[in-house]
């Protein structure tokens, strides 16, 4: 594996949109499509064009504006839904058609009340179908990640024999541990004669709070490819967070791989996702969470105000994010209380901040989080004490 661009596929507009609540109209997935674009992402999956009228039209529209990323249109392995994909792609630069079937013996028995030999049969005819319409043709063995290895194999070169150019690993219910997920990815490199001729990738679900590890094991393994979402929203917990794993490859470059994703776009359009989507986005989310750089402790308050390092690994400039915040609470100490005030254009000096800090306290105890309001009226009422 000589190339370590890690390509960003991105769901939002698919697996993200799927979350109850989170349905968006053509306007707002084209707009959440440019913005995505400007992000610098490789693919953009737009929809599931069969599963309705306005998420075909989606599709379409986000097919015309797009000129960098791919577009991509998920189908059933079913010939009617990649007839109807292709034709929702019929405008874009790059369209590629992701298509697949469940792989694992608990979705081929209970889904398709079928046998392995007629899944394979399936797999392989889908592909060919697809590419009828498109050179790039991505396939999904879902619920991969309960499936057996051997037979897993088998599928994935049956399928780049018929034209996969990359192959789709999802663990679908979020089950694979990490360790798991990376040997699945490496028993697929040593395993599949022909994986040199597709692209690997990771779809990982976060049921069990995996989701992120996983990708990144994957592409330790050998996967080339990340399948994730803004803000991690995907079906039941979720898809792999985007922001996580662009700052995980860029902070540990000691990986070796690399995105093309403008970092400093992260906070941004993961706040516009939030408010289209009409999801907020949870205060201790990595990266984007509003408490992703609040300082409250007094042992990390002190800390960060003498170097900013001792307690942040990125600068919050270089994901868009606003500057690093001292949240005063009862369990902040002096250095926090002082730097407050200093913000605030008080200048006390050690004696003052002493006493300042006992009635802070008392205000402390009684509430969440002491408030600029709250530090003024001491101030005030400190320097009255003082002129007195
Ligand atoms: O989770 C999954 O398996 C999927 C496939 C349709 C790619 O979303
Ligand atoms: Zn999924």
């Amino acid at each position: 594996m000589t190339d370590n661009k890690i390509h960003i596929f991105d769901t939002t507009l698919r697996d993200g949109e799927q979350v109850p609540g989170c349905k968006l109209n053509t306007k707002e997935k084209v707009e959440l499509a440019l913005k995505l674009e400007e992000l610098g992402v490789d693919i953009i999956e737009a929809g599931f064009p069969i599963s309705s009228p306005g998420d075909f039209t989606s599709v379409n529209e986000i097919s015309k504006i797009i000129k960098n990323a791919s577009v991509c249109g998920l189908t059933r392995a079913v010939q009617k839904d990649i007839e109807v994909a292709a034709e929702a792609l019929k405008y874009a630069v790059r369209p590629r058609i992701h298509t697949g079937i469940g792989t694992s013996d608990l979705h081929i028995k209970a889904k398709f009340n079928s046998t392995r030999e007629d899944i394979l049969r399936r797999a392989i005819q889908c592909v060919k179908w697809a590419k009828n319409f498109v050179d790039d043709v991505e396939f999904y063995a879902e619920d991969a990640g309960r499936t057996g290895n051997e037979y897993l194999a088998r599928v994935v070169e049956a399928v780049i024999k018929a034209g996969a150019t990359v192959v789709n690993i999802p663990d679908t219910t979020g089950y694979c541990l990490p360790h798991q997920y990376g040997e699945k990815i490496a028993y697929l490199v040593n395993n599949v004669p022909n994986i040199d001729k597709a692209i690997i990738s990771c779809h990982c679900h976060n049921d069990l709070g995996l989701a992120t590890a996983n990708s990144i094991a994957g592409i330790i393994n050998g996967a080339r490819q990340i399948e994730c979402t803004i803000n991690g929203l995907g079906e039941r917990a979720g898809n792999t967070s985007l922001e996580e794993v662009v700052m995980i490859i860029k902070q540990h470059k000691d990986m070796g791989f690399y995105t093309n994703i403008n970092a400093k776009q992260l906070n941004p359009l993961s706040q516009l996702v939030a408010e289209t989507m009409r999801m907020p986005v949870q205060c201790n989310k990595a990266i984007v969470g509003s408490n992703a750089f609040s300082h409250s402790s007094g042992i990390h308050q002190d800390g960060f105000l003498k170097d900013a390092l001792t307690y942040e690994i990125i600068n919050p400039a270089e994901v868009g994010a606003e500057e690093s915040k001292i949240v005063l609470t009862a369990r902040s100490g002096r250095s926090a209380l002082a730097h407050r005030f200093q913000k605030l254009g008080y200048q006390f000096d050690r004696n003052d901040i002493d006493v300042l800090y006992q009635e802070f306290l008392l205000i402390a105890d009684g509430k969440k989080e002491v408030m600029k309001e709250d530090l003024e009226s001491l101030a005030k009422a400190h320097t009255k004490e003082l002129a007195v």
